[in-house]
């Protein structure tokens, strides 16, 4: 990537000028999420300026015109996601321009995965990234499942607790590709989570918070679907009647299926894409844990 990009830009009418995204005005990047259709609540916004870092391009009079941000999950892995232009400024440059800016910067040689929009992934593959996967952004009215589904022999389930969070981020870890404790640990905060345990080992595991229009389900971590789908049912349980999200790469097989059946269907998709990374996701064949569902598609 080329070292050097402008710290302004002119598009149409406005002279666009980076700041830290740190210190905008929340309300402004709430705004902007709304002008452009997504769901997030201001606390959505404060969760992520808390664990992310980024650029917000803003106008001669301080406007928030656009925004990107980049999660760390350590030193050689990041995510990326809040990239948006602001409507009426659209396809002329803007999210390039940020995007270049935000690459050139602070990233070192960490690896890269984002979920890109359709209208976002002509941009991404333009700066080097891969298709690799299709998420699908399942949500809905919730159903309550009359029966539970079945636990297997020798498991049992529980809601988790904060000492349960080493075996949580060391289940994820390899799923995920990245260790991530930081996240796992803030996402914890704001969740209600459970595990499934042989003796003391934890096998599966399933965070849901508040979020957006109700609640989403993730991340789901577990060896097998019959797992993933135990850990899920609860918060379904907990939230029939009410508008539940999740985002899963899982598009056929006994969890897409239970996913349906929980009145979840699939809403849209979007394409997980990486640069420098060359991670596998959804089924697994090694026996390995998987992630079932996204803590979001900006924290992948
Ligand atoms: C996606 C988004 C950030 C692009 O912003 P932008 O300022 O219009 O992007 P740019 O003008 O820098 O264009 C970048 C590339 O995307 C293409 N593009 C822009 N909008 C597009 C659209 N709606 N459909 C298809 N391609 C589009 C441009 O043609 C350009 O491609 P090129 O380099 O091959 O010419 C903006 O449309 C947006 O905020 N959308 C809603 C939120 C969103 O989807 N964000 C992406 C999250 S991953």
């Amino acid at each position: 990537m080329e070292a050097r990009v402008s710290d302004s830009l002119v598009v149409d009418t406005f002279r666009m000028r980076l700041a830290d995204i740190a210190d905008v005005d929340l309300s402004q990047l709430h705004a902007l999420s709304i002008a452009v259709g997504w769901p997030h609540r201001a606390e959505d916004w404060r969760f992520l300026l808390d664990i992310g870092r980024g650029f917000a391009a803003l106008d001669e009079i301080d406007r928030v015109l656009g925004s990107a941000m980049w999660f760390p999950h350590g030193d050689d892995f990041a995510t990326i996601g809040m990239v948006i232009t602001s409507p009426r400024l659209q396809t002329n440059g803007a999210a390039q321009w940020l995007m270049r800016k935000l690459i050139s910067g602070e990233f070192g040689k960490r690896r890269l995965r984002l979920n890109a929009t359709r209208a976002a992934y002509r941009l991404y593959l333009s700066l080097g990234f891969s298709p690799r996967a299709t998420v699908y952004q399942c949500q809905g009215d919730a159903r309550p499942m009359p029966n539970a589904p079945h636990i297997p022999a020798g498991l049992t389930l529980r809601e988790l607790s904060p000492a349960d969070l080493d075996q949580m981020t060391a289940l994820d870890a390899p799923a995920f590709a990245a260790a991530r404790p930081l996240h796992l640990a803030r996402l914890f905060e704001e969740s209600v989570s459970y595990g499934l345990f042989r003796g003391q080992n934890l096998r599966a595991f399933s965070m849901c918070r508040r979020f957006g229009r109700g609640h989403v389900i993730g991340p789901v971590t577990a060896l097998n679907e019959e797992e993933a789908i135990a850990v899920l049912h609860p918060h379904v349980t907990a939230h029939a009647g009410t508008f539940l999200r999740l985002d899963t790469h899982f598009k056929t097989g006994t969890f897409a299926n239970f996913v349906q059946q929980c009145g979840l269907p699939v809403f849209d998709t979007v394409t997980t894409m990486t640069l420098g990374e060359h991670a596998d996701y959804g089924p697994s064949e090694d026996g390995e844990a998987m992630v079932f569902t996204l803590a979001s598609q900006s924290m992948g």
